[in-house]
């Protein structure tokens, strides 16, 4: 396992949860890095921490929903560093949404907000580590909720099962590019914007645990990693279960407050 170190790493949602506690603790490591979001000031603040603690950071403000700014991002990244080794696409939300009280146009946001984000940086990031001498890596933060459809988050559930597969597809086109992709599939994480949605969470772990997690999956670089384990190994028995044990687990599950 090579530890993270003289790399150029971009984080794509760095500005607060689990890609800006990445940032705080690869920032020690001699790392370089672009980290961008959409809130400037919350960005800038975690750019700053990073350089305190003895980083070359360079923080951009871009909506990852717009492919051209996407396009712009890695092109200023590769134009700053010279090359990308590591690319964590984090970008994503997953709002409570039950399937009786949603639109068409709210199921179909949330696959822009967790399927094309992801899309808009790895068309361009392709391109870019395909020229690369040593290609490079591109991590996804999945999540659990992306192995099943997970009640009241069933558009969410979607949209990273989409990206899942995706990068499955992309891993095996690009090995010869020597191109490497790891979805990060993290269970409940306490995070600001997750913590107020009413949805249970068990086993549900800390921003700075899930940053270790996501850390050493990008040292290991698995195809899929996943944590916690006992949030793991629930999601995987669900998914060897007859399908009315598992729906009446989750339905118990989901009720829960
Ligand atoms: N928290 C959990 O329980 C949990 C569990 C499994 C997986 N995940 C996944 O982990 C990732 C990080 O989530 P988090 O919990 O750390 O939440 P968070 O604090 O809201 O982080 C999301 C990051 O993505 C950025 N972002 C969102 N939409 C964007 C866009 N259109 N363009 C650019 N940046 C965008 C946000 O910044 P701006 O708002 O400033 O743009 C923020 O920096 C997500 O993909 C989420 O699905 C979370």
């Amino acid at each position: 396992m090579a530890p993270l170190t003289n790399r150029t790493v971009l984080i794509v949602g760095a500005s607060s949860g689990i890609g800006a506690e990445v940032a705080r603790q690869l920032a020690h490591s001699g790392n370089r890095f672009v980290l961008t979001a959409r809130r400037a000031p919350k960005l800038a603040a975690v750019a700053e921490e990073v350089r305190a603690a003895g980083s070359d950071c360079l923080d951009i403000a871009a909506d990852a929903l717009d492919p051209s700014a996407a396009e712009e991002v890695v092109a200023a990244a590769e134009a700053e560093f010279g090359t990308i080794d590591i690319a964590l696409l984090n970008a994503g939300q997953g709002p409570d949404m039950s399937m009786d009280r949603v639109s068409v146009t709210d199921v179909s946001r949330i696959m822009a907000l967790n399927y094309d984000v992801v899309v808009n940086y790895l068309v361009p990031l392709i391109a870019r580590m395909g020229g690369q001498r040593d290609g490079g890596l591109i991590a996804h933060t999945n999540s659990l909720a992306g192995l099943m459809g997970i009640p009241r988050q069933g558009p969410y559930s979607a949209a990273k099962a989409a990206s899942r597969t995706l990068i499955d597809a992309a891993r095996v086109e690009l090995a010869p590019k020597n191109i490497r992709f790891t979805s990060i599939h993290p269970g409940f994480v306490d995070t600001a914007r997750i913590s107020e949605d009413g949805l249970p969470k068990p086993f549900q772990i800390s921003k700075k645990q899930a940053a270790r997690n996501v850390i050493r999956a990008l040292e290991r670089e698995p195809a899929q990693a996943y944590f916690p384990w006992p949030t793991a190994a629930l999601v995987r028995t669900l998914r060897v279960l007859p399908t009315p044990v598992s729906s009446l687990v989750l339905r118990k599950l989901a009720s829960r407050h």
